[in-house]
């Protein structure tokens, strides 16, 4: 070969970087410094590396590129940071990912994707998900790896919460430990996939707020600003959402204490419209043992005994602390024949499902039947 020609060939792909900022693909034969980005396609995401708030430490994230307030939305390198600018991205050889700081001879990896299918682009799409392909076009061959499939914190239009029962991937995010820290926090929010999935946050192994009717008919807020929708079959167990006006971008993400917020970009900043837990049913356990919490009991407190219970301390009760649950009512005045029996309960918050059998068919009256038969009523407390 013309060694004039090969030396141009070699130069190409380090001048297109350099020069042309707006590019939304990477090769093997390209790499991203520290200082350079990938721009997607319509321009709506950006990656490269950044510094999180008061941090000076460097990831390597995607943010929203053309809001003026940093707004990360995924990060690759969350728990292993990088000191200084030395950090290089880059597709190697076997097609995996990797960030790793250029100082030594040896090049530390900090952070891979690990595909076995060897892929020969990476492509940030205008969705705001990375994806490794096969094909050299940034298309083509399926994607074999993307972002989408490991959420930091943030949950956005098109991304998927839940479990995909064919391959076992879980879709759940993970707080970040700080504003300077993106590192992983300890709340994760989670589907259950039970019979009926439920939506859980998670303190380590804690469950610390439930919803089942997000899952079940929607968020109440549905139509306005999100779009949801939930699917359950034996492909996979998942709710993702559209944005109702494509032209605001809005998104959800978990914060560092453990809430769900929901924000919409409004007259140039973040306007929060929903933050969940939003109401005090929706916290674990609230109403303690044979107690439920019904917001429109006609009571200042929510917590309310099943029929035929009473709290077991009634001072606590009073103080708005329902943590002991209810007990069987002292006086035999029982609202059954036999002290049993079967009584409907409006407006109660549904059990968790955890230990929960469905039945979607059955009649009140079917139900009954197999209550009776089955006097080992657990869950109601929860
Ligand atoms: C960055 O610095 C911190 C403390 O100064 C150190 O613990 C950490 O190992 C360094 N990270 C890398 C990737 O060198
Ligand atoms: C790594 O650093 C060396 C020396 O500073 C530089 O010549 C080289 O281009 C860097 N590599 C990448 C991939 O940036
Ligand atoms: C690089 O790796 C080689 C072989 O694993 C090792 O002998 C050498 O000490 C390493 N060099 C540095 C700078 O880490
Ligand atoms: C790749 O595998 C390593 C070692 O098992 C793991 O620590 C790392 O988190 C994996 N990377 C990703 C992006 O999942
Ligand atoms: C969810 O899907 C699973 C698997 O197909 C099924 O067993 C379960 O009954 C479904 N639950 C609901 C509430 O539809
Ligand atoms: C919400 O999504 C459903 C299903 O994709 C669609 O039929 C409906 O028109 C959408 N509604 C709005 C307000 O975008
Ligand atoms: C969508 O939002 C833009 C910007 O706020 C607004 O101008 C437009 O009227 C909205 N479209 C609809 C269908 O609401």
């Amino acid at each position: 070969m013309n060694p004039e020609k090969w030396a141009f060939n070699l130069l190409l792909p380090l001048i297109f970087i350099r020069f042309c900022t707006s590019i939304d693909t990477l090769t093997p034969t390209q790499s991203i410094n520290d200082g350079e980005v990938l721009v997607s396609s319509g321009e709506t995401f950006a990656l490269g590396f950044f510094s999180p708030g008061d941090s000076s430490r460097r990831y390597v994230g995607i943010w929203y590129n053309k809001i003026s307030v940093q707004t990360v939305v995924w990060v690759a390198n969350r728990d292993s940071p990088i000191n200084g600018t030395s950090g290089v991205l880059s597709l190697n050889r076997d097609g995996n990912l990797v960030i790793y700081e250029n100082t030594t001879r040896n090049h530390s990896t900090l952070w891979q994707t690990n595909v076995s299918a060897v892929s020969r682009s990476a492509r940030l799409l205008d969705s705001g998900n990375l994806v490794l392909f096969q094909a050299d076009g940034g298309s083509g061959g399926g994607g074999v790896w993307q972002s989408f499939d490991q959420p930091t914190n943030t949950f956005l239009p098109n991304m998927k919460l839940g479990l995909d029962r064919r391959t076992g991937l879980e879709w759940f995010l993970s707080s970040c430990k700080s504003r300077d820290d993106p590192g992983t926090g300890e709340y994760a929010l989670r589907v259950e996939p039970n019979e009926m999935p439920q939506l859980i946050l998670f303190k380590g192994s804690t469950r610390v707020w439930r919803l089942l009717g997000w899952l079940a008919r929607g968020p109440v807020w549905n139509g306005f600003v999100f779009n949801s929708t939930f699917v359950n079959n034996s492909d996979q167990v998942c709710t993702s959402y559209t944005l109702t006006n494509a032209s605001n971008p809005s998104m959800q993400f978990l914060d560092e204490s453990g809430s769900l917020k929901m924000v919409t970009w409004d007259g140039g900043k973040w306007v929060e419209f929903m933050s969940i837990p939003y109401e005090r049913c929706v916290g674990y356990g609230r109403c303690g043992a044979f107690g439920y919490c019904d917001l429109n009991n006609g009571q200042e407190f929510e917590c309310t005994c099943l029929p035929g219970y009473e709290p077991r301390s009634t001072e606590k009760w009073n103080l708005r602390d329902a943590s002991g649950g209810c007990i069987k009512k002292r006086e035999a005045v029982s609202m059954c024949g036999s002290g049993e029996g079967f009584v409907e309960v409006a407006n109660a918050k549904v059990p968790d499902t955890f230990n929960a059998r469905v039945v979607m068919s059955l009649s009140v009256n079917e139900c009954k039947e197999e209550c009776e038969g089955n006097l080992l009523l657990r869950g109601l407390h929860k």
